[in-house]
């Protein structure tokens, strides 16, 4: 079989997103600009971005038993990601995301996991299939670490490339670090994941660095409006970014590496790759909302 396309494996979340001025201090109550329902969650971001970029796009989450699910599985269809892989939860509502957008386009998020954190890895092992068939898989921190492993594992069993989006960030296992093909640290997470403070460049390099030294193959840190940094046993490489007027950050790191996954399934190298997904990712923060700011 031609093996093509990616694998997504992660949440997805309906985003309840107020604009507001700015965010409210503890204990204050502020006045919001509007509100608004958003189809989300990194996972299904990433697939979505994945497939708006011409890839053929499978994903395996769990949903609940409810509106939210109908409403995201729609998007899915229609964006033609392969859902097959999409299990249900009868006693855990959809994921839930609640976000605030200041006047800046920077977030505040809070997740409700729910059924996003009963995926399993024997629900990973019933779709061990799907991973026949790609060149890439891509995976995030929005469902269990256990299920996690299990994907990386199976990634490899099945000579994919793995890629780890480690968002939201948590201490990851040793164990998983040689696993990595690229691990996509924002530069809080690569704190949390080298137990580092970065505070200039040096700082930066040296934690991701220790990752490197750990196993990861390739460590490329999102640096926001600066871009991203690539480092990996070749040395290392800057990437700039690119000037726009942000009015929503919300989920520009989910097309940074829905971008970047698509790339490299097209084998396209990794400059380019990088390259690529820096424009998608600034086109993104253009616009309001998770999916609603993917570009095609
Ligand atoms: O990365 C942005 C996403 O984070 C949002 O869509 C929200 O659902 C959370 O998962």
């Amino acid at each position: 079989m031609k093996r093509e396309g990616v694998l997504v494996i992660g949440s997805s979340n309906m985003d309840l997103v107020v604009t507001a001025n700015r965010f409210p201090n503890p204990g204050e109550t502020i006045f919001g600009k509007n509100f608004e329902m958003f189809p989300g969650g990194k996972g299904a971001n990433q697939a979505v971005c994945c497939a708006r970029l011409g890839c053929k796009t499978a994903f395996i989450g769990k949903m609940g038993n409810d509106e939210f699910k109908e409403k995201l599985s729609k998007i899915l269809i229609e964006d033609n990601v392969d859902i097959s892989g999409l299990f249900t939860d009868e006693n855990e509502h959809t994921g839930t995301a609640l976000i605030t957008v200041d006047e800046t386009g920077q977030n505040q998020i809070i997740v409700i996991s729910g059924s996003n954190m009963k995926l399993t890895p024997q629900d990973i092992g019933n779709k061990s299939a799907l991973f026949e068939s790609v060149k890439v898989v891509l995976t995030q921190l929005e469902i269990p670490i256990e299920t996690v492993i299990k994907t990386a594992e199976l990634a490899k069993q099945s000579n994919s490339l793995f890629i780890l989006n480690p968002a939201p960030a948590l201490h990851l296992p040793d164990s998983i670090l040689p696993m990595i093909d690229y691990l996509t640290p924002n530069e809080n997470e690569l704190e949390i994941l080298s137990e580092s403070k970065i505070t200039d460049e040096t700082s930066l390099l040296n934690a991701a660095k220790k990752l490197i030294d750990k196993g990861v193959k390739n460590v490329i840190v999102t640096l926001g409006a600066k871009g991203a940094m690539l480092l990996n046993m070749d040395g290392v490489k800057y990437f700039s970014g690119f000037r726009v007027k942000a009015i929503d950050t919300t989920a520009a790191g989910d097309v940074f590496n829905g971008a970047l996954a698509a790339n490299l399934s097209f084998e396209n190298s990794i400059n380019k790759a990088i390259e690529f997904a820096n424009k998608a990712a600034s086109i993104s923060v253009t616009r309001s909302g998770a999916q609603s700011s993917i570009p095609y």
